[in-house]
């Protein structure tokens, strides 16, 4: 007997504020776009997205041997919630030998990749209709916010201070902050801060709490140092806690291996900071299940401990990224000195880094005129078959011409035809 499918109507479900309100991520929307318009046979070089193309940047050798003979060993059951034993081990001794950071096993939380850190920290720093303060253009902070209920106090910084934000541009907002969350090396700027910066802000924070007292709700630190083991040249990468002991108190830090050893899919991150604080950021990652999968902990733990081999990956790994970001560099430079209204950043850190293009006001060869940064970006997709993240899409005001560069997925003999394109592209404009 056969029976008779009913088809049901679908109904339009109404769903929390927050998640109605809540948008993806621009950037990885925009690099989907522009992979599909790849497929579909044009030829755009896609430097948006922080990620890395594993035929160019892979992960350790011996890290991918570790995570092949953990799961011969059958290391598949859950990890304990905060992590393993030997993985926080491992981290703790790698903090204090590298960062000069004095964490315990108990400081330490081990999560599936960076993300659950940040969500965590916001869930257990931030109350709903707290004020949370970041600089723009900065990575995500606008969707950490929004899903923890807060309100954003944005600070829009500036290319003179390589856009890192000062203790001046925080200064007014600091009466009303709960939360002030900032990340050096910086996505997406590729810029750090210096050492007195750090230290001007630091001193604010202190002298807000001091002022606060024990019973109010201390103004709280998030410092996201992922991408700290990736500077270049002379760039040093500062602390805030080792900058000022007292900051101890107040500050939680994001890291892991994603950035470092090009394993953004390996999932494996980690936080650090007061043991209360710490403590119930397990509780909240726990019930999302979001620790990082076991046998890539023991694997992870086996390889960092290892100093000789993160050092030599490090030297190669690094000096790849640096021939990119150089040759970006340059390659701006050389355009600006041919007269063109472009422009770069010296790149410090990380895999980005910053370049500016004014084309406003510009004219096609088909007669129409550049009016707005989206017309800039959709001009560099069209005639220099470049895509590129506009730092608008970092929460930067909507007429920015400054632009991330991201050479996670670049070839080497990419970058000529990237420049070579888009001197093509400009010089038709007039
Ligand atoms: C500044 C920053 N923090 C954290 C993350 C997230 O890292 P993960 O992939 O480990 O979650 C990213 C990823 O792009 C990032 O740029």
């Amino acid at each position: 007997m056969s029976e008779e499918i009913l088809e049901v109507k679908e109904r339009k479900l109404k769903v929390s504020d927050m998640a109605e309100n809540l948008i993806g991520s621009e950037i990885i929307t925009l690099a989907w776009q522009i992979n599909e318009m790849i497929a579909n046979g044009k030829k755009i070089s896609n430097l948006t997205i922080g990620d890395f193309d594993p035929k160019i940047f892979t992960i350790p050798s011996e890290l991918k041997d570790e995570i092949k003979k953990a799961y011969d060993e059958n290391q598949t059951n859950y990890p304990p919630a905060d992590g393993t034993h030997e993985l926080r081990r491992v981290v703790s001794s790698f903090l204090s030998k590298r960062l000069g950071l004095d964490y315990g096993m108990d400081e330490i939380l081990i999560t599936s990749g960076a993300r659950p850190v940040i969500f965590a920290a916001y869930n257990t720093m931030v109350d709903v209709n707290d004020t949370v303060i970041f600089p723009v253009p900065s990575w995500n902070n606008n969707h950490y916010t929004h899903l923890t209920r807060a309100k954003a106090i944005t600070v829009e910084t500036k290319p003179e201070n390589n856009f890192m934000p000062t203790a001046a541009d925080l200064e007014p907002h600091i009466k009303k902050a709960n939360l002030i969350s900032l990340c050096s090396p910086l996505n997406p700027t590729g810029t750090v801060f210096k050492r007195d910066e750090i230290n001007d802000i630091c001193d604010l924070i202190l002298n807000e709490n001091n002022r606060r007292g024990e019973n109010e709700k201390p103004v709280y630190l998030l410092f996201d140092q992922i991408y700290w083991l990736l500077t270049m040249g002379e760039t040093k990468h500062y602390n805030p806690v080792v900058i000022s002991p007292e900051m101890r108190n107040y500050t939680v830090f994001v890291d892991g291996i994603s950035k470092a050893f090009a394993a953004t899919g390996v999932r494996v991150g980690w936080g650090y900071g007061p043991k209360s604080i710490i403590d119930k950021m397990k509780s909240i990652t726990s019930h999302m299940g979001a620790w990082a999968p076991k046998a890539e902990q023991v694997a992870v733990s086996r390889y960092l401990g290892n100093d000789e081999l993160v050092d030599s990956y490090l030297e190669n790994y690094k000096s790849e990224i640096i021939k990119r970001l150089d040759g970006f560099y340059y390659g701006f430079k050389k355009l600006k000195d041919e007269g063109f209204n472009v422009d770069a950043i010296e790149p410090q850190a990380s895999i980005f880094m910053t370049v500016y293009i004014n084309l406003i006001g510009k004219k096609k060869s088909d007669g129409s005129v550049i009016k707005t940064t989206k017309d800039i970006t959709n001009f560099l997709i069209d005639d220099a078959m470049l895509a590129l993240v506009p730092f608008s899409s970092f929460g930067a005001s909507n007429d920015s011409v400054w632009y991330r560069i991201s050479v996670g997925t670049c070839g080497i003999s990419e970058i000529e035809l990237v420049i070579q394109n888009l001197r093509t592209a400009l010089s038709k404009l007039s």
